[in-house]
């Protein structure tokens, strides 16, 4: 990550690794939860792609709170990144490693994370001039042993492990090294959402962010 916006995520993972996602499909819903994250210390937020919603809801973060670094995430496609570039998104995360994807952001300067979870993907990553990729799924793909294991071959490689992340596990995953954050949706409960419960959501911020200062003494 060489870029002012990947100095500015390195320096946002420095004092909290913790990427919540939000999916949501009323940007109203959208900005009170990013704003419950923010208020429990976490202000890097990945909106995904899988509600019609999504890119107003990643808009609507974006143009009503401050501060809050926006990336959107489950970018499947080239077309899916041009879309949420034109919207705002400050970087991108996927679930797989696609090549042309990659290119598109690097050619625009924007940080990208996109999936791995195999040897020849995170070489692939690596050839392609990355420094830090997803790891995903990150519990059913092999967990802290998996990613002990690829980070000793890929030694300047950086991972994001998201999927099956939770508090159960984050401060295992954020004692190695090589990772530069964790993502995951256990910060933003779909039935904490529902009932408007946005204290519920602070408290799990702030938990994370505890968790993570433990687990990077
Ligand atoms: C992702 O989009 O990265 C994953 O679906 C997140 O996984 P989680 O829901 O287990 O956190």
């Amino acid at each position: 990550m060489t870029n002012d916006m990947s100095q500015i995520l390195t320096t946002k993972f420095a004092a909290a690794p913790v990427v919540p996602l939000i999916e949501a499909d009323d940007p109203t819903v959208a900005v009170q939860t990013a704003r419950a994250l923010q208020a429990g210390g976490l202000d890097v937020i990945e909106v995904v792609l899988r509600t019609d919603a999504a890119l107003e809801c990643m808009e609507a973060i974006i143009a009503e709170t401050d501060d809050i670094v926006v990336g959107a995430g489950t970018i499947l496609t080239v077309d899916d990144a041009q879309k949420a570039v034109s919207r705002g998104a400050q970087f991108i995360v996927c679930p797989g490693l696609v090549d042309a994807v990659v290119n598109f952001c690097l050619e625009k300067g924007l940080p990208v994370f996109p999936g791995t979870m195999t040897p020849g993907e995170v070489q692939q990553a690596h050839c392609l001039g990355l420094d830090t990729v997803k790891f995903f799924p990150a519990k059913l793909a092999g967990g802290v042993p998996m990613l002990k294991a690829l980070s000793s071959v890929f030694r300047n490689m950086r991972f994001m492990p998201t999927g099956g992340v939770s508090a159960d596990n984050l401060g295992e995953f954020l004692a190695l090294s090589s990772v530069v954050a964790c993502g995951g949706s256990w910060l933003t409960p779909k039935e904490a959402i529902a009932a408007g419960d946005y204290h519920a959501i602070t408290n799990l911020a702030r938990e994370a962010v505890r968790l993570a200062s433990a687990a990077r003494l």
